[in-house]
């Protein structure tokens, strides 16, 4: 996900940005390992406390749903701990492992999201209200990152249109808009200029009104980590991984295509839709094949590496249900 500049985000550095983190998450994992068979020294213990920490959300609050299995895709889970400790979430860092290690300062609770904008009924939504609004359902997706690498994730949520029906958008409104948290007291990850925040995302209504649109509270039986967007994020299986806002604070619905933080920072390589399309190469990486997290045989790390490529489906896998949306649209245009 990394913008051209300042110089170690650049393009050639592509190996930095992908290899040395996995490196390092690799080799935590080995420490965690030794850690775990006693064999670890009491030096470690600093970012082993914070791992540890980060791990706590194993055992974090349990959030009940009911699997729905229209869209359960039955390819093998990623790993608990692979979904929890390999992030993008760069208010807390530009490195996966900084989510997993920062995210603590994160306050989920309490927690308002704002929907406002062309609605006939804008409401400020307490989190609680928010997670009852509808039944939670358990739904298995794939989630396949514009660098290259993919999860399949059981997410907790219900479909955004649930939410949007009921605040009842006006003719006017053609897009919406998610704005996420920004806090530089929660979130260290502000004070860089690696992006404009706060990080900001957005749908074609259709997009948003999709039944695969999912409004997320959860993975894996448990409210979120807050590595992961906690309280709530959207999930958006056949867009890049970056549609899929964290931590949002307010639902804006516009007559205009919202400005989205990827496009502001690099408009030649992060367009608007961001469909999954093994088609359309971004500038530095092939879109063709992907990597699945989790998948390395040695169960020691270095799974961007060396877990088998596979192909990348168009529209990760859900052209059948979405491809409809872009009929008649040059897809190499609006990418
Ligand atoms: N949301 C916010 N607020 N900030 C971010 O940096 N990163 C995006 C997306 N949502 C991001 C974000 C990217 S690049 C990806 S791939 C996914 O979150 C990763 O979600 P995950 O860490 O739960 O797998």
């Amino acid at each position: 996900m990394l913008i051209p500049s300042p110089k170690w985000l650049r393009g050639d550095d592509i190996a930095a940005s992908e290899i040395t983190p996995r490196h390092v998450f690799a080799a935590r994992r080995r420490l965690l390992a030794l850690a775990a068979a006693g064999t670890a020294g009491a030096a470690l213990s600093p970012w082993l406390t914070r791992e540890a920490r980060a791990q706590q959300g194993r055992h974090g609050p349990k959030l009940a749903a009911t699997p729905n299995n229209a869209y359960v895709v039955t390819e093998k889970r990623t790993p608990y701990e692979d979904v929890t400790t390999y992030n993008n979430f760069y208010e807390f860092g530009t490195d996966k492992s900084d989510p997993a290690r920062n995210a603590g300062t994160l306050r989920p609770r309490p927690w308002q999201v704002a929907v406002e904008g062309l609605v006939k009924k804008p409401k400020v939504y307490d989190l609680d209200e928010l997670v009852k609004l509808a039944p939670m359902e358990e739904r298995v997706y794939r989630l396949r990152c514009v660098e290259g690498w993919s999860m399949v994730i059981p997410w907790l949520g219900y479909p955004l249109s649930e939410l949007i029906r009921r605040v009842e958008p006006q003719p006017g409104a053609k897009y919406v808009q998610f704005i996420t948290l920004a806090d530089k007291k929660q979130m260290p990850g502000i004070s860089s200029s690696v992006l404009d925040w706060p990080y900001s995302e957005g749908l074609r209504m259709d997009e948003a009104m999709h039944p695969l649109a999912l409004l997320t509270f959860g993975l894996y039986g448990e409210v979120l980590p807050n590595q992961n967007g906690a309280p709530v994020r959207v999930v958006l299986p056949w867009k890049y991984g970056f549609k899929s806002a964290k931590s949002i604070v307010k639902i804006r619905f516009v007559d205009r295509q919202p400005p989205t933080s990827w496009n502001l920072a690099a408009p030649q390589e992060y367009g608007f839709y961001s469909n999954v399309n093994p088609d359309v190469d971004h500038p530095r990486w092939s879109q063709a094949t992907e990597r699945r997290i989790g998948e390395d045989s040695g169960g020691g790390g270095f799974a961007a590496l060396f877990a088998p490529k596979r192909k990348t489906l168009p529209f990760n896998g859900y052209g059948q249900q979405v491809a409809s949306l872009y009929q008649g649209m040059d897809l190499r245009k609006f990418f």
